[in-house]
C-alpha cells in the first residue's frame, strides 16, 4: 500500500505587486528587499478574492490535472491561517463550491507556514487507515490581510495564493520496494510552543475578538528555520538510508532565498535542486510548498519515481518535512 500525490494545481490572485509599487511611506527599496530576501514581487488578493476562492481555484486546477471530478474524492483538507470566517472551515466552502458529495470529510488545519506539511501528514494517516480513499489537500492563504502595513520588517515579505494536491491510496504500490516504487516514504511533524513569542498574531477571536496583525522577530525565526528544516530533512534521509545527494528535488517553504541557500549548504545538497519561487510569490505561508511543487511539475522536469523532499517551518514554531518518491 502506498499513498501517492496524483496531481498538483495552484491559483494566484490577479494582481502582482512589484517591490517598487509598495507604499512609499514604508521607506523600503527594491534593492533592500531583493538583497535580503530574494523577493521581487508578491500577489495581493483583491477584495473579492479570498482564501476560499483561491482554494477552490487551486482545487479545480488539481482535479482537472488528475482528470477527476469532485465526485471522485472523499476528503478535503485545507491548511490555512487566514480563513474567510472564524468558522466554518474553508474546506466546507470548497466542498460546497466543488459540489463534492455530502459524505466527504472536510476540515481546516492550522500550522501556519508548516501547514501544508502537516496537512499532507494528516491526509497520509487518514488514507492509510482507510478513513478516506482520495483527498484534495490544499494550502491557501491571504496573509496580506493580516499584515501591519506600517511595519516594513514584515509587510514586504508576504503574499497571497493557493496550491493543491490530489492524494490517494494505491494498494498496488509500495514507496520503497517493487519495480516502480512510488509514494510517501516518511514524514516528520514537530512543534515547540516555547517559541510562540517570536512569530504570532497580535489578536484572535478568544483574546481580542479581532484577527490581529502578524508579528515576527525575523532574525531569530531565520536561525530556527535553517536549523530545524535542515535537521528534519537530514533525520528523514538518515532514517531510510538515503544521502542528500540521492534527493532529486527539494521543495521547501518559500520565506527567504537566503534561508533556502543556508538550508542547502547545511544539508550539503546542490542549491540548484532547491525549487525557489520566492522571487515571484514571496512568502505565501501554507500555500508556498504546493505552489512551488506545481511550478516544478509544470516545468516538465519532475519524473515518476524521483526522490523528493518537502519541508516547512512557521509560527508555533511548527515545522516538518516529507520524503517521497514522485
Ligand atoms: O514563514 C515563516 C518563517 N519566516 C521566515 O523564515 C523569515 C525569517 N527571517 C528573515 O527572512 C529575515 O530575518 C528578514 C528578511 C525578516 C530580515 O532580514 P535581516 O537580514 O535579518 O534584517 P534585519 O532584521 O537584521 O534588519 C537589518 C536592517 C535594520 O536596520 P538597522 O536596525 O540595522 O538600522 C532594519 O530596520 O534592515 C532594516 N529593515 C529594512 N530596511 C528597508 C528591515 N526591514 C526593512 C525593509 N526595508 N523592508
Amino acid at each position: 500500500m502506498s499513498v501517492v500525490i496524483r496531481a498538483v494545481g495552484s491559483a494566484l490572485p490577479a494582481r502582482a505587486v512589484p517591490n517598487d509599487d509598495l507604499p512609499a511611506a514604508l521607506e523600503t527599496s527594491d534593492q533592500w528587499i531583493k538583497s535580503r530576501t530574494g523577493i521581487a514581487q508578491r500577489y495581493i488578493a483583491a477584495e473579492d478574492e479570498t482564501t476560499s476562492s483561491l482554494a477552490i481555484a487551486a482545487a479545480r486546477s488539481a482535479l482537472d490535472s488528475a482528470r477527476l471530478t469532485a465526485a471522485d474524492i472523499d476528503g478535503i483538507i485545507v491548511a490555512t491561517t487566514t480563513p474567510d470566517l472564524t468558522f466554518p472551515a474553508v474546506a466546507t466552502m470548497v466542498q460546497r463550491e466543488l459540489g463534492a458529495p455530502a459524505g466527504t470529510l472536510a476540515f481546516d488545519l492550522q500550522a501556519v507556514c508548516a501547514g501544508f506539511i502537516y496537512a499532507v501528514g494528516a491526509a497520509d494517516g487518514l488514507l492509510q487507515t482507510g478513513r478516506m480513499r482520495r483527498a484534495i489537500v490544499i494550502g491557501s492563504e491571504t496573509m496580506t490581510r493580516i499584515l501591519n502595513w506600517e511595519d516594513r520588517t514584515t509587510c514586504v515579505l508576504f503574499g497571497d495564493g493557493a496550491g493543491a494536491v490530489i492524494m490517494e491510496r494505491d494498494d498496488s504500490l509500495d514507496a520503497l520496494t517493487g519495480a516502480n516504487p512510488r509514494g510517501l516514504i516518511d514524514l516528520q511533524m514537530n512543534a515547540d510552543g516555547n517559541l510562540i513569542d517570536i512569530l504570532h498574531t497580535t489578536g484572535g477571536p478568544s483574546s481580542t475578538q479581532s484577527v490581529g496583525h502578524l508579528y515576527m522577530a525575523g532574525k531569530e525565526v531565520f536561525r530556527h528555520a535553517v536549523e530545524k528544516m535542515s535537521g528534519a530533512v537530514l533525520q528523514l534521509l538518515d532514517a531510510h538510508g538515503f544521502t542528500p545527494d540521492d534527493v532529486k528535488w527539494y521543495v521547501p517553504h518559500q520565506a527567504n532565498q537566503r534561508i533556502l541557500a543556508a538550508v542547502a549548504a547545511r544539508i550539503g545538497a546542490p542549491p540548484e535542486r532547491f525549487i525557489s519561487t520566492v522571487a515571484s510569490h514571496a512568502n505565501t505561508s501554507a500555500a508556498s510548498v504546493p505552489l512551488a511543487l506545481h511550478e516544478l511539475e509544470q516545468s516538465g522536469e519532475l519524473q515518476r519515481g524521483d526522490l523528493m523532499v518537502m519541508a516547512g517551518l512557521g509560527g508555533g514554531l511548527a515545522w516538518g518535512a516529507t520524503l517521497l518518491r514522485w
